[in-house]
Order: C-alpha cells, then structure tokens, then sequence
C-alpha cells in the first residue's frame, strides 16, 4: 500500500534541488527580516552567538529529527505521526503543526506583502536620496494605510497559492533553484559596502563583540525560537519536505547545508543593517528598539550609498520578493498537503480553500502596525509573533523529540538517517542531542516561559 501511495507523490528532482528548495523554505524574512531585529532587542552579539549556537546543537538536531521522519513514512506530519504509532494521539502533534503554519503564514504574508510593496515603490524611485527620517516615514505611512498594505498582503496570498495549486515539482524547484543563490551573492555584495562605509566598525562592535552582561534566558529561549523560525522547524514543514526525499540522498549533509546557508544570510543580514545603522546621522543605535520595519527602513539607505542603486534597490527587493515567496510556499504546503492526503482533496482545492483561509486570518494583523489604533495598541501583530513564532514551534518541536526518541525509536530512526549516509559522523553528538540537550533546553526555556514573556 506504501508503495502505491509513494509512487504518486513528487519527488525532488536531485539532491541539489531538494537542498535548494530546502534552503528556499528556510532562507526568508525569518533571516532577513527577524533575524536583525531579535538581535537589536536582545543586546546585540550576544545574541548573534546564542543563535549560531541554538543552530548548532539543537535546529541541527531538530531539523535531522523531521527530515527522518518525514522520510521514512513518506507523509505530511499528521499522516507520518499516525503512520509510525497508529490510534496513538500523536497525530494530535501533527494537527497542531498544520495550525501554526497557518497561523504564522497568515502574519508572515503581510511581511512579505511589505517586501512587494517595497518592490513597486523602488520602481517609483521614492528611495532616491533617502535619510533615516524619510525613510521611516515612507515605512511607517505605507503600514498605516489599511488599504495598501491589505492590497499588498493580498497579493502574496494570491501568488503563493496559484505556485501552491500547481504542485510542488513545477512550482518550488523551478523558482528556488535559480534565485536564491542570486540572492546570496548580492548580500555579499551589500555586505562589502556596508563594511566599507566610514565609521562602520561601531556597527560592526555592537553585532560582534559580545558583552557578556547581556546573557541571561531570554536571549536564550529567543534564539531557539530563531533558530526554530529560520529554519522552518517544529511545525512539520521539513517532515513534509523530508517525505518528497528518495532514499538514495544524504539526509545529515543536505540538513547540514540548508542550517548552514539560512544562518550565513541570517548574519549577513545584519552585517548590512548594524554597521548602516551605526553609520546613519542622527541615530543612537544603543537606545534604539527596532520596530517591525527596521529592514525595510535600513536597506534603502545602504543601497542608495552604491553607485547603480536603482538596479540594486530593484534586484534586492525582486530577490526579497522570491525569499518570502518561497517560505510562504513551504507555509502554506503543509496544510495543503494534509488536505489532500488525509481528505482526498485536490490540490488547486486545498490551495485555494486554505489560501483564503490564511488572508482572511491576516487581517488583524496587517492592520496593528498602525491602520488600526486598537490593533496596534493591542499588539496583536507581535502577540501572534511570540505565540505562534516562538511558543508553538518550540512545543511542536520539542514534541518531535519526544516521539523519535520515545515512540519511534532511536535505532530505526538511525537506519533512516543511515540510508543514503554511509558515514554519519556527528552521530554520537546528535543521540546525545536528540535525547538529552535539545529537550532538556527546551523544557527548561518553556518553563521559564512567564518571565521571559513579560
Ligand atoms: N523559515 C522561513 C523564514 O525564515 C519561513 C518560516 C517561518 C517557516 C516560520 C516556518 C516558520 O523565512
């Protein structure tokens, strides 16, 4: 029966294009966007460390953990739950990851709505000649118009879900293959300039050089959270990733060069927006509390320093566009794939049916940046963040452990980790990760969950 149901589901065309696709799910507004801005709140290059280490020992793990099992049973999370303990509850996990998707497509959608709308008003020219003042401004007007920004948060929805409703060959791996490795180089580039700017090593201190006063749980949980976020874990979008990968591919090389990837353009995200910031006149950076747009109002000020910045301002934001679109892809294929799955449901159906879903959920969202005063003074936007974003991944990831380590079982977890990885080198690290480290931290961050919140 297996058979029959595995013959009909896509696979990746290669490894690269699985680790492409990968990456293109988990390189997105988590490392462009979020990233920077959990490293201005909580104090800097302490922060920055904590994250690279959370990626190291526990998204690593994690995403090991999800890439396994999706593999092995070759199911979206609930089926795969269900598949391994049959009338067991667990499925309830795999319930649960749908839910967050959705919840964190419909809020992450408006973000990339930003990016789209960043992408006309660069065609306009409106970042010509720009200072900090005006470029908030422009930032802060364009979210406090309901109307555009609505319009914007529209389009992304209706784009992702047209890619959706076409399947995941012709859709995704077409789209990831060629961009984001463009995406990658302009960084650099951007990177290059933002270093060179006059006076850029105070930037550079404060991303880099970490005071240690800073340290304490919650720039801890926050960084696994961040790692959680940028690489699309404890919510099932790897285990469905994972189930569209043939036996013949290395699962701990391809997880390890997706974790790597999204954390080098997590970091260079900030190289580009500290040293920027610390270079802008009029800017105190040590008190300054990033708002949700501190992307979109730095980037226009370096780009607007090169020589072309037009065309960069143009390729950057078009390349943004195709980050963000990729990760509301991968989002907004995990309920698509129960869907069709679990209910026999077709494809352009799913899509369009939870597509529409997500926007309508968006709404809220889109209008407490500032079109709406009570939204905005509720916080619903950030409240969505920290509950979905932060508290569900870690519970849903924490909840994948658990269930390999316990109730699927390390040893057949290891043989499909070994099926297409002859040498496995970091096992002994990775049992020892995934039984002990990686849930402990977890365990120990959600219990601290009250302080860290308020
Ligand atoms: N990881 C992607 C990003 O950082 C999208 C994503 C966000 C996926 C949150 C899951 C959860 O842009």
């Amino acid at each position: 029966m297996a058979e029959k149901e595995t013959s009909k589901r896509g696979t990746w065309g290669s490894k690269v294009a699985f680790i492409l696709a990968a990456a293109g799910s988990a390189i997105g507004l988590g490392s462009l966007w979020r990233f920077p801005i959990m490293v201005g709140r909580l104090g800097g290059a302490v922060y920055v460390f904590a994250y690279i280490l959370a990626v190291f020992f526990i998204g690593f793990t994690e995403m090991l953990a999800e890439l396994a099992i999706g593999r092995r049973t070759q199911k979206n999370p609930v089926g795969a739950f269900e598949a391994i303990r049959p009338h067991s509850g667990w499925k309830y996990l795999g319930y649960a990851g749908v839910i967050t998707t959705m919840a964190i497509l419909s809020y992450y959608a408006v973000v990339a709505g930003w990016a789209f709308g960043y992408l006309y008003k660069t065609i306009f020219g409106l970042f010509r000649n720009i200072t900090w003042e005006s470029s908030a401004a422009i930032f802060e007007r364009f979210v406090a118009n309901p109307w555009e920004s609505l319009f914007c948060f529209f389009m992304v929805m209706a784009i992702t879900t047209y890619i959706i409703s076409r399947g995941i060959q012709s859709g995704i791996e077409r789209f990831a293959k060629i961009l984001m490795p463009l995406l990658f180089i302009l960084m650099i580039f951007l990177a290059v300039r933002a270093l060179t700017l006059p006076g850029a090593s105070r930037g550079i201190a404060f991303y880099l050089k970490p005071d240690l006063s800073q340290i304490d749980v919650k720039v801890l949980f926050f960084a696994i959270g961040q790692a959680f976020y940028s690489l699309s874990l404890g919510m099932g979008i790897m285990i469905t990733y994972g189930s569209y990968i043939s036996r013949r591919e290395n699962l701990v090389s391809s997880a390890g060069w997706v974790c790597f990837s999204t954390t080098l353009v997590a970091f260079l995200a900030g190289i580009i927006i500290y040293p920027t910031l610390f270079t802008t006149p009029g800017l105190s950076p040590e008190k300054f509390e990033p708002s949700l747009g501190l992307m979109f109002q730095t980037i226009p000020l370096v780009i607007d320093k090169l020589p072309g910045g037009f065309l960069f301002g143009l390729l950057f934001f078009i390349l943004l566009q195709v980050a963000a679109l990729t990760s509301t892809i991968s989002l907004l294929e995990v309920p698509v794939a129960f869907f069709i799955d679990e209910h026999k449901w077709t494809r352009p159906k799913a899509a369009i049916f939870l597509g529409s879903l997500c926007f309508l959920l968006g709404i809220p969202s889109a209008l407490s940046v500032g079109a709406s005063a009570t939204l905005t003074r509720f916080g619903f936007f950030n409240k969505m963040d920290l509950l979905f974003g932060n508290i569900l991944l870690a519970i849903g990831g924490l909840g994948v452990l658990i269930f390999l380590v316990y109730f699927w079982g390390l040893k057949p977890a290891l043989e499909e980790i070994r099926t297409g990885c002859p040498r496995f080198r970091l096992e002994k690290l990775w049992v020892f990760n995934v039984r002990f480290l990686a849930p402990l931290a977890i365990l120990i961050l959600l219990v601290f969950i009250k302080t860290i919140t308020q």
